[in-house]
């Protein structure tokens, strides 16, 4: 069985094509970004309208197949911006009715983890789902994949690519300040904001501004201290996560985890308690349709021919998934 999976959540429009075994054929993609200023969810959609037909004749030809050799369909049903999955929806219905092919939508989140497991042979491991709209300390426990840990407000990501706005630099945000932060020197005190597990942005973000006004701080001291603080908040969630489910393994998911910062931070709190550290690649780890295909082999069961039915679920929860393919 092959799959094609399509993955249009956010900025990114991908697709990526897999065996049953996780041999990987093909993993395109092309995302929107902008000069100045954030992610724009109708400029999104049209950036995914224009290249969606371009990226899954390129992902066909990558795998040297043709849509004959395609068993399955899946692609990216929630959690996401509305406007960018209904694309991904569309073209998934498209493909599954000229060609005959059962359709599965599966979740995004859960997406992450799988790929990240497939590759780097994690076994059950917490993941520190860290990018743009979405920031989650997820892990496998009793039929589901809960959420131990996440932000009560913003991203991470998000978060990144507002501080980054403030400083007048463009999307995605992350590693503009990731570049700036490297020039910093001098640590500036920011509110630290962690309850239980949860975290929290919106105060940090507020005091940035405030910083930034006051024209008392360079935006490279900025940029180290915002990263310093809310990597560290991200780390310390993803510890307790671990001690509270008594796992021994940490796996890093989203476009914010490409940062080399956070790997750093993370690797040293996994040594510290003899846990080990799971990496994908980078074009792994930031949005793909790979992870969607692979999701789609595992959720294979619940394919269905008649797709007139199935609709993109934005607001879909990671628990709210009964996990049966384990
Ligand atoms: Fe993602």
């Amino acid at each position: 069985m092959i799959c094609l999976g399509l993955e249009s959540t956010a900025h990114t429009f991908g697709a990526g094509i897999i065996t049953g075994k996780g041999k990987i054929l093909a993993n395109i993609k092309d995302s929107y970004a902008t000069e100045k200023g954030g992610i724009h969810p109708t400029e999104a959609k049209a950036h995914h309208l224009k290249v969606k037909d371009r990226i899954v004749e390129e992902a066909l030809r990558t795998a040297n197949l043709s849509m004959q050799d395609i068993g399955l369909i899946s692609f990216s049903q929630g959690p996401g911006l509305p406007p960018c999955l209904v694309v991904g929806l569309e073209k998934a219905k498209e493909l599954a009715i000229t060609h005959n092919k059962p359709l599965v939508g599966v979740n995004h989140c859960i997406a992450h983890l799988e790929i990240g497991a497939l590759l780097t042979g994690a076994k059950d491991p917490v993941l520190l789902y860290a990018s743009g709209a979405n920031t989650q300390i997820i892990a496998y426990d009793g039929g589901k994949y809960r959420v131990f840990g996440e932000t009560l407000d913003n991203g991470i990501g998000n978060f990144l690519d507002a501080f980054a706005r403030l400083l007048g630099l463009g999307f995605p945000g992350g590693p503009k300040i990731a570049q700036l932060a490297e020039r910093g020197k001098n640590y500036i005190e920011l509110p630290y904001v962690i309850k239980g597990m949860d975290v929290s942005f919106g105060g940090i973000l507020t005091n940035l501004k405030q910083k930034i006004q006051s024209k008392k701080f360079s935006d490279e001291d900025l940029a180290f201290s915002a990263q310093e603080t809310a990597f560290a908040m991200l780390v310390e969630a993803s510890e307790r996560a671990m001690a509270h489910c008594e796992k021994k393994e940490l796996l890093l998911g989203g476009g914010v985890a490409c940062s080399k910062r956070l790997q750093e931070m993370c690797r040293i709190m996994c040594n510290e308690r003899n846990a080990k550290m799971f990496v994908p690649q980078n074009d792994v780890l930031t949005d793909n349709g790979l992870m969607i295909a692979w999701q789609g082999i595992l959720q294979k069961k619940q394919a269905i021919k008649d797709c007139s039915a199935i609709d993109i679920n934005p607001r879909e929860r990671t628990d709210d998934l009964l996990v049966d393919w384990r």
